[in-house]
């Protein structure tokens, strides 16, 4: 397809990814995703990847468009709550000339440049109930219309869902269509949590260092056993992101401080005096292990009462936005529960973090 045509011009490569060995690991869990992707890669049937965030359910969901027969086709992702409410029908679906005030020309949408392709949805979730309609439609006869159009549109596409919410508890609380949950789960992934997985740990480790040594041009040295011992008890929140922006660090700051501070073991109370003090203790890193869990905790409160609208948060707790959201990656919070009103969806920096 030539650069020129608006279609494929927006049709997003599939970037680099880690090797399947490191993707993998060697636990068992992952060796079942594995064996299970292999099968449902091959048949067109939609997918619907679960998992905590920073598991891994990007890449899963490109290796299941390169592993299909339509990995020439175009791989195409949508992060739905990126796109304002109001936006993402026209993005999804597309518009005819004339269809609102300022549709000077007709647009296709996501769906129809993803035509003998991949379409991934991330963060499903965040569909309001008019988009699961119409999403609904498209599973089930491959029949779409373009907003204002007269006739509906058919495609052929290869539907990939993935979420870091429970789905069937939105289907609970009338937050998401039952029908469509059972049409996009037809095969469902679970991506295990890393504390879930700590096996593989030592493997990413290697990765991640020969990777952003090679990247930062660094000479960042393997982790002392003592390290490793702490890398591996952890119990990782924000899962193989977190562990990876800890690598980065370390490569970066070249020292096993920079990172050991983090390295806290799960419920313990540093503003409590029980802290043992029977051997050898560092006021500095207790100190600053303190300061970084009383903001862990304090941004996840103002999030939650601010109904996960980053931009207020960032204004109640007095920092940019930008600081917040590396604040939020940092501490390994989840990194997207944009609300599902369009009035309270940030505007596009939304991909800020949604980006990877
Ligand atoms: N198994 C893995 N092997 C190597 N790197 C991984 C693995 N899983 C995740 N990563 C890395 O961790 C980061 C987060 O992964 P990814 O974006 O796929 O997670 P996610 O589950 O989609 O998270 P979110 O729910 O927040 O969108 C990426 O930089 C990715 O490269
Ligand atoms: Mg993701």
């Amino acid at each position: 397809m030539s650069t020129s045509n608006p279609v494929s011009a927006l049709i997003q490569p599939l970037g680099e990814m880690p090797p399947d060995s490191v993707v993998f690991g060697s636990t068992e869990a992952m060796r079942l995703l594995r064996e299970r992707l292999a099968k449902i890669a091959v048949a067109n049937v939609p997918v619907l990847i679960q998992g905590e965030s920073g598991t891994g359910k990007d890449i899963i969901a490109r290796m299941i468009h390169s592993s299909s027969p339509w990995k020439t086709g175009p791989w195409v992702k949508v992060n739905c709550p990126a796109i304002p409410g109001t936006l993402l029908e026209s993005e999804l679906f597309g518009y005819e000339k004339g269809a609102f005030t300022g549709a000077y020309g007709m647009k296709p949408g996501r769906v129809e440049m993803a035509h003998r392709g991949t379409l991934f949805l991330d963060e499903i979730s965040e569909l309001d109930m008019g988009l699961q309609s119409k999403l609904l439609q498209l599973l089930q006869d491959g029949q779409f219309c373009r907003i204002g159009a007269q006739e509906d549109k058919k495609v052929e596409v290869r539907v990939v869902c993935a979420t870091n919410r429970k789905l069937e508890e939105e289907i609970a609380a009338g937050n998401f269509r039952s029908d469509l949950f059972y049409r996009i789960n037809v095969v469902n992934l679970h991506m295990p949590p890393l504390r879930e997985r700590a096996a593989d740990i030592p493997q990413l480790i290697s990765y991640f260092l020969e990777y952003y040594n090679r990247k930062f041009n660094a000479r960042a040295v393997h982790p002392s056993a003592d390290l490793m011992n702490s890398l591996k008890k952890y119990h990782w929140p924000g899962n193989v992101r977190e562990l990876e922006n800890l690598m980065k660090r370390y490569v970066i700051l070249g020292t096993e401080e920079s990172i050991s501070g983090d390295l806290r073991p799960r419920e313990v109370d540093f503003f409590s005096a029980d802290i043992s003090v029977e051997g050898p203790i560092s006021l500095k890193k207790i100190t600053r292990q303190a300061v970084r869990e009383l903001e862990r905790k304090l941004i996840l409160k103002v999030l939650q009462h601010h109904h996960w609208n980053r931009k207020s948060a960032a204004r109640a707790l007095n920092i940019s936005y930008r600081a917040l959201l590396y604040k939020i990656r940092d501490a390994g919070l989840p990194s997207n529960r944009a609300p599902r009103r369009p009035e309270q969806v940030a505007p596009a920096a939304n991909n800020i973090v949604a980006a990877d």
